[in-house]
Protein backbone atom coordinates (compact mmCIF):
# COMPACT_ATOMS: atom_id res chain seq x y z
CA UNK A 1 0.00 0.00 0.00
CA UNK A 2 1.60 3.40 -0.84
CA UNK A 3 0.67 6.92 0.35
CA UNK A 4 -0.02 9.47 -2.61
CA UNK A 5 2.53 11.64 -0.87
CA UNK A 6 5.83 11.75 0.06
CA UNK A 7 5.77 14.32 2.43
CA UNK A 8 5.90 13.18 5.91
CA UNK A 9 2.60 12.44 8.06
CA UNK A 10 2.90 13.48 11.48
CA UNK A 11 2.06 10.67 14.08
CA UNK A 12 2.08 10.65 18.35
CA UNK A 13 3.54 8.12 20.24
CA UNK A 14 0.95 6.39 21.87
CA UNK A 15 2.90 3.44 23.74
CA UNK A 16 6.42 2.65 24.77
CA UNK A 17 7.18 -0.53 25.34
CA UNK A 18 10.85 -1.21 26.65
CA UNK A 19 12.46 -4.62 25.24
CA UNK A 20 16.19 -4.54 26.31
CA UNK A 21 18.23 -1.66 28.58
CA UNK A 22 18.55 -0.08 24.99
CA UNK A 23 16.13 -1.24 23.00
CA UNK A 24 12.38 0.28 22.80
CA UNK A 25 9.03 -0.16 20.46
CA UNK A 26 7.24 3.07 20.27
CA UNK A 27 3.83 2.40 18.90
CA UNK A 28 1.68 4.72 17.06
CA UNK A 29 -1.96 4.95 14.78
CA UNK A 30 -1.01 4.63 10.97
CA UNK A 31 -3.13 2.61 8.64
CA UNK A 32 -1.12 2.83 5.81
CA UNK A 33 2.10 1.68 7.79
CA UNK A 34 0.42 -1.39 9.95
CA UNK A 35 -0.19 -3.02 6.71
CA UNK A 36 3.38 -2.61 4.65
CA UNK A 37 4.85 -5.83 3.51
CA UNK A 38 7.39 -7.98 5.35
CA UNK A 39 10.87 -5.55 4.34
CA UNK A 40 9.30 -2.22 3.59
CA UNK A 41 11.15 0.72 5.70
CA UNK A 42 9.71 4.19 6.42
CA UNK A 43 11.44 7.51 6.96
CA UNK A 44 10.82 8.81 10.48
CA UNK A 45 11.76 12.57 11.31
CA UNK A 46 12.79 13.30 14.54
CA UNK A 47 12.01 17.12 14.93
CA UNK A 48 14.99 19.16 14.93
CA UNK A 49 17.20 16.57 14.87
CA UNK A 50 17.27 14.24 11.40
CA UNK A 51 15.57 11.84 9.37
CA UNK A 52 15.93 7.98 9.58
CA UNK A 53 14.94 4.60 7.57
CA UNK A 54 13.49 2.60 10.19
CA UNK A 55 12.06 -1.20 9.46
CA UNK A 56 8.22 -1.19 10.12
CA UNK A 57 7.69 -3.44 13.20
CA UNK A 58 3.96 -5.16 13.88
CA UNK A 59 1.82 -4.16 16.15
CA UNK A 60 -0.97 -6.29 18.22
CA UNK A 61 -3.40 -3.72 17.44
CA UNK A 62 -5.48 -3.34 14.19
CA UNK A 63 -4.49 0.11 12.47
CA UNK A 64 -1.09 0.82 14.74
CA UNK A 65 2.20 0.51 13.59
CA UNK A 66 5.60 0.69 15.81
CA UNK A 67 9.29 1.01 15.30
CA UNK A 68 11.76 -0.73 17.51
CA UNK A 69 15.01 1.32 18.00
CA UNK A 70 18.50 1.12 19.16
CA UNK A 71 19.95 3.80 21.07
CA UNK A 72 23.14 4.36 18.94
CA UNK A 73 24.10 7.65 17.48
CA UNK A 74 22.50 11.70 18.17
CA UNK A 75 18.99 10.86 15.98
CA UNK A 76 18.25 7.15 17.33
CA UNK A 77 18.93 8.37 20.66
CA UNK A 78 16.54 10.74 20.32
CA UNK A 79 14.21 8.89 18.65
CA UNK A 80 14.41 6.13 22.17
CA UNK A 81 13.94 9.04 24.53
CA UNK A 82 10.48 10.44 23.07
CA UNK A 83 7.72 10.38 25.83
CA UNK A 84 4.12 9.39 24.53
CA UNK A 85 2.48 12.02 23.46
CA UNK A 86 5.60 13.44 21.53
CA UNK A 87 5.33 13.84 17.88
CA UNK A 88 7.75 12.17 14.71
CA UNK A 89 6.97 12.45 10.93
CA UNK A 90 6.74 9.42 9.14
CA UNK A 91 6.92 8.64 5.36
CA UNK A 92 6.53 5.61 2.88
CA UNK A 93 6.54 2.61 2.93
CA UNK A 94 9.80 2.06 0.98
CA UNK A 95 11.68 -0.26 -0.66
CA UNK A 96 10.55 -3.99 -1.79
CA UNK A 97 10.04 -7.07 0.23
CA UNK A 98 10.49 -10.62 0.95
CA UNK A 99 9.34 -13.00 -1.92
CA UNK A 100 7.50 -15.46 0.17
CA UNK A 101 7.99 -18.94 -0.09
CA UNK A 102 6.34 -22.04 1.83
CA UNK A 103 7.61 -25.62 3.67
CA UNK A 104 10.94 -25.46 5.56
CA UNK A 105 11.86 -21.64 6.54
CA UNK A 106 14.70 -20.59 8.13
CA UNK A 107 15.19 -16.91 9.55
CA UNK A 108 18.34 -15.79 10.90
CA UNK A 109 18.46 -12.18 12.27
CA UNK A 110 20.31 -10.39 14.97
CA UNK A 111 19.36 -7.29 16.99
CA UNK A 112 17.07 -4.66 15.26
CA UNK A 113 17.14 -6.73 12.08
CA UNK A 114 14.87 -8.76 14.05
CA UNK A 115 11.40 -6.58 13.00
CA UNK A 116 11.31 -7.12 9.25
CA UNK A 117 11.72 -10.70 10.10
CA UNK A 118 8.91 -10.76 13.10
CA UNK A 119 6.60 -9.34 10.01
CA UNK A 120 7.85 -11.81 8.28
CA UNK A 121 6.76 -14.17 10.27
CA UNK A 122 2.73 -13.25 9.95
CA UNK A 123 3.02 -13.72 6.33
CA UNK A 124 4.00 -17.70 6.46
CA UNK A 125 1.17 -20.04 6.08
CA UNK A 126 -0.09 -22.23 9.16
CA UNK A 127 1.37 -25.37 7.10
CA UNK A 128 5.15 -23.75 6.88
CA UNK A 129 7.68 -25.63 9.36
CA UNK A 130 9.49 -22.84 11.05
CA UNK A 131 12.89 -22.03 12.50
CA UNK A 132 13.80 -18.52 13.53
CA UNK A 133 17.42 -17.86 14.80
CA UNK A 134 18.15 -15.16 16.57
CA UNK A 135 21.70 -14.20 17.58
CA UNK A 136 22.56 -11.35 20.83
CA UNK A 137 25.94 -11.09 22.28
CA UNK A 138 24.51 -11.62 25.43
CA UNK A 139 21.33 -12.34 27.66
CA UNK A 140 20.41 -8.75 28.45
CA UNK A 141 20.27 -7.99 24.53
CA UNK A 142 17.53 -10.88 23.68
CA UNK A 143 14.42 -9.67 22.40
CA UNK A 144 11.06 -10.87 20.55
CA UNK A 145 11.56 -14.34 21.40
CA UNK A 146 8.28 -14.69 23.46
CA UNK A 147 5.97 -13.00 20.54
CA UNK A 148 8.06 -14.81 17.58
CA UNK A 149 6.85 -17.81 19.68
CA UNK A 150 2.93 -16.56 20.28
CA UNK A 151 2.97 -15.62 16.62
CA UNK A 152 4.03 -19.40 15.36
CA UNK A 153 1.73 -20.99 18.49
CA UNK A 154 -0.14 -22.93 15.57
CA UNK A 155 3.07 -23.47 13.62
CA UNK A 156 5.23 -26.68 13.42
CA UNK A 157 8.29 -24.44 15.01
CA UNK A 158 11.54 -23.66 17.24
CA UNK A 159 12.50 -20.36 17.97
CA UNK A 160 16.43 -20.80 18.46
CA UNK A 161 18.67 -18.00 21.05
CA UNK A 162 22.38 -18.17 20.49
CA UNK A 163 24.28 -15.95 22.26
CA UNK A 164 27.54 -15.09 21.87
CA UNK A 165 28.78 -15.33 25.79
CA UNK A 166 26.58 -18.33 26.36
CA UNK A 167 24.67 -16.42 29.15
CA UNK A 168 21.55 -17.76 27.56
CA UNK A 169 20.32 -20.36 24.88
CA UNK A 170 23.02 -21.85 22.69
CA UNK A 171 26.64 -20.72 23.33
CA UNK A 172 28.08 -19.23 19.81
CA UNK A 173 27.20 -17.19 16.22
CA UNK A 174 23.94 -17.47 14.75
CA UNK A 175 26.38 -18.41 11.75
CA UNK A 176 27.52 -21.58 13.80
CA UNK A 177 24.61 -22.75 14.90
CA UNK A 178 22.23 -22.44 11.12
CA UNK A 179 25.44 -24.45 9.97
CA UNK A 180 24.23 -27.49 12.26
CA UNK A 181 21.02 -26.58 11.40
CA UNK A 182 21.75 -27.16 7.57
CA UNK A 183 23.25 -30.55 7.70
CA UNK A 184 20.68 -31.81 9.30
CA UNK A 185 17.44 -30.55 7.39
CA UNK A 186 16.67 -29.49 3.94
CA UNK A 187 15.77 -25.70 4.26
CA UNK A 188 13.21 -24.49 0.91
CA UNK A 189 13.69 -20.96 2.06
CA UNK A 190 16.43 -18.80 4.13
CA UNK A 191 15.69 -15.36 5.32
CA UNK A 192 18.02 -13.02 7.01
CA UNK A 193 18.46 -9.54 8.20
CA UNK A 194 21.21 -8.00 11.15
CA UNK A 195 24.64 -7.34 10.95
CA UNK A 196 26.01 -7.61 7.44
CA UNK A 197 29.10 -9.50 8.11
CA UNK A 198 26.40 -12.29 9.62
CA UNK A 199 24.37 -12.10 6.85
CA UNK A 200 27.28 -12.72 4.50
CA UNK A 201 28.09 -15.87 6.05
CA UNK A 202 24.14 -16.98 6.07
CA UNK A 203 23.87 -16.16 2.98
CA UNK A 204 27.34 -18.10 1.54
CA UNK A 205 26.09 -20.90 3.91
CA UNK A 206 22.57 -21.37 2.11
CA UNK A 207 24.01 -20.97 -1.18
CA UNK A 208 26.34 -23.31 -0.83
CA UNK A 209 23.33 -25.46 -0.17
CA UNK A 210 21.48 -24.44 -3.06
CA UNK A 211 18.44 -22.97 -0.99
CA UNK A 212 16.51 -19.84 -2.15
CA UNK A 213 17.89 -17.06 0.31
CA UNK A 214 17.54 -13.17 0.78
CA UNK A 215 18.78 -10.60 2.74
CA UNK A 216 17.24 -7.00 3.83
CA UNK A 217 20.41 -4.76 3.60
CA UNK A 218 21.26 -1.28 5.21
CA UNK A 219 22.56 1.23 3.57
CA UNK A 220 22.70 5.39 4.96
CA UNK A 221 19.49 6.58 3.53
CA UNK A 222 18.58 10.10 3.16
CA UNK A 223 15.90 10.38 0.67
CA UNK A 224 14.72 6.48 0.55
CA UNK A 225 13.49 6.78 -2.73
CA UNK A 226 15.88 6.56 -5.29
CA UNK A 227 16.97 10.42 -5.73
CA UNK A 228 20.31 11.23 -3.76
CA UNK A 229 22.47 8.29 -4.20
CA UNK A 230 23.23 8.20 -0.59
CA UNK A 231 22.76 4.26 -0.23
CA UNK A 232 24.25 3.23 -3.29
CA UNK A 233 25.18 -0.44 -3.36
CA UNK A 234 27.54 -1.36 -5.65
CA UNK A 235 25.33 -1.00 -9.34
CA UNK A 236 22.27 -0.64 -7.39
CA UNK A 237 19.89 1.68 -4.85
CA UNK A 238 19.23 -0.40 -1.24
CA UNK A 239 16.15 1.69 -0.67
CA UNK A 240 14.78 1.43 -4.78
CA UNK A 241 16.01 -1.74 -5.45
CA UNK A 242 16.14 -3.26 -2.36
CA UNK A 243 16.57 -3.55 0.26
CA UNK A 244 15.93 -7.11 0.27
CA UNK A 245 18.22 -8.70 -2.45
CA UNK A 246 18.27 -12.35 -3.54
CA UNK A 247 21.49 -14.46 -2.39
CA UNK A 248 22.53 -15.21 -6.16
CA UNK A 249 23.00 -11.43 -6.67
CA UNK A 250 24.14 -10.56 -3.37
CA UNK A 251 27.30 -12.98 -3.63
CA UNK A 252 28.05 -10.78 -7.25
CA UNK A 253 28.28 -7.66 -5.19
CA UNK A 254 31.76 -6.71 -3.95
CA UNK A 255 30.39 -4.59 -1.35
CA UNK A 256 28.36 -6.73 0.36
CA UNK A 257 29.95 -7.82 3.38
CA UNK A 258 33.02 -5.80 2.93
CA UNK A 259 32.52 -2.32 2.61
CA UNK A 260 29.58 0.49 3.03
CA UNK A 261 29.80 4.26 2.65
CA UNK A 262 29.52 6.63 5.14
CA UNK A 263 27.43 10.00 6.13
CA UNK A 264 30.67 11.50 3.18
CA UNK A 265 29.37 8.90 0.37
CA UNK A 266 33.37 7.65 1.26
CA UNK A 267 33.91 3.64 1.18
CA UNK A 268 34.30 2.02 4.83
CA UNK A 269 35.12 -1.45 5.65
CA UNK A 270 32.91 -3.10 7.97
C1 LIG B 1 16.27 0.14 5.74
C2 LIG B 1 16.79 0.40 7.16
C3 LIG B 1 16.04 -0.02 8.24
C4 LIG B 1 16.49 0.23 9.53
N1 LIG B 1 15.73 -0.21 10.57
C5 LIG B 1 16.13 0.05 11.82
C6 LIG B 1 15.34 -0.39 12.93
O1 LIG B 1 14.28 -1.03 12.77
N2 LIG B 1 15.78 -0.07 14.18
C7 LIG B 1 16.95 0.63 14.40
O2 LIG B 1 17.29 0.90 15.57
N3 LIG B 1 17.72 1.04 13.38
C8 LIG B 1 17.33 0.77 12.10
N4 LIG B 1 18.11 1.22 11.05
C9 LIG B 1 19.34 1.99 11.36
C10 LIG B 1 18.97 3.47 11.60
O3 LIG B 1 18.43 4.04 10.44
C11 LIG B 1 20.20 4.31 11.98
O4 LIG B 1 21.23 4.08 11.09
C12 LIG B 1 20.71 4.00 13.36
O5 LIG B 1 19.64 4.15 14.26
C13 LIG B 1 21.86 4.91 13.78
O6 LIG B 1 21.50 6.25 13.56
P1 LIG B 1 22.08 7.47 14.44
O7 LIG B 1 21.88 8.69 13.63
O8 LIG B 1 21.56 7.41 15.83
O9 LIG B 1 23.59 7.12 14.56
P2 LIG B 1 24.87 7.88 13.99
O10 LIG B 1 25.85 8.01 15.09
O11 LIG B 1 24.55 9.12 13.27
O12 LIG B 1 25.35 6.86 12.94
C14 LIG B 1 26.02 5.72 13.32
C15 LIG B 1 26.12 4.82 12.11
O13 LIG B 1 24.78 4.45 11.77
C16 LIG B 1 24.64 4.41 10.38
N5 LIG B 1 23.65 5.42 9.92
C17 LIG B 1 23.40 6.67 10.40
N6 LIG B 1 22.44 7.29 9.74
C18 LIG B 1 22.02 6.42 8.80
C19 LIG B 1 21.04 6.49 7.78
N7 LIG B 1 20.30 7.57 7.56
N8 LIG B 1 20.87 5.38 6.99
C20 LIG B 1 21.60 4.26 7.18
N9 LIG B 1 22.57 4.15 8.12
C21 LIG B 1 22.78 5.22 8.91
C22 LIG B 1 25.99 4.69 9.83
O14 LIG B 1 26.69 3.45 9.63
C23 LIG B 1 26.64 5.50 10.87
O15 LIG B 1 28.03 5.50 10.78
C24 LIG B 1 17.71 0.95 9.74
C25 LIG B 1 18.47 1.37 8.64
C26 LIG B 1 18.02 1.11 7.36
C27 LIG B 1 18.84 1.56 6.20
S1 LIG C 1 18.39 7.01 0.05
FE1 LIG C 1 18.41 8.44 -1.57
S2 LIG C 1 18.69 7.16 -3.30
FE2 LIG C 1 18.47 5.75 -1.68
Amino acid sequence: MQRNSDAPTIVKIEKIIDETPTVRTLVFSDEVLSNVLPGQFAMVWIPGINELPMSVMISQEKGKAAFTVRKHGIASTELYSLKTGEQIGVRGPYGNSFTIKQGKILLVGGGTGLVPLIRLLTFLKKTDDVTLLIGSKTKNEVFFEKMANQILEHNKHQVIIATEDGSYGKSGLVTHIMENLLSETKFDAVYTCGPEKMMHKVVQLASSKNIHVQASIERMMKCGMGICGSCCFGEVLACRDGTVFDGKYLLTNKEFGYTHRNKAGMLEDY
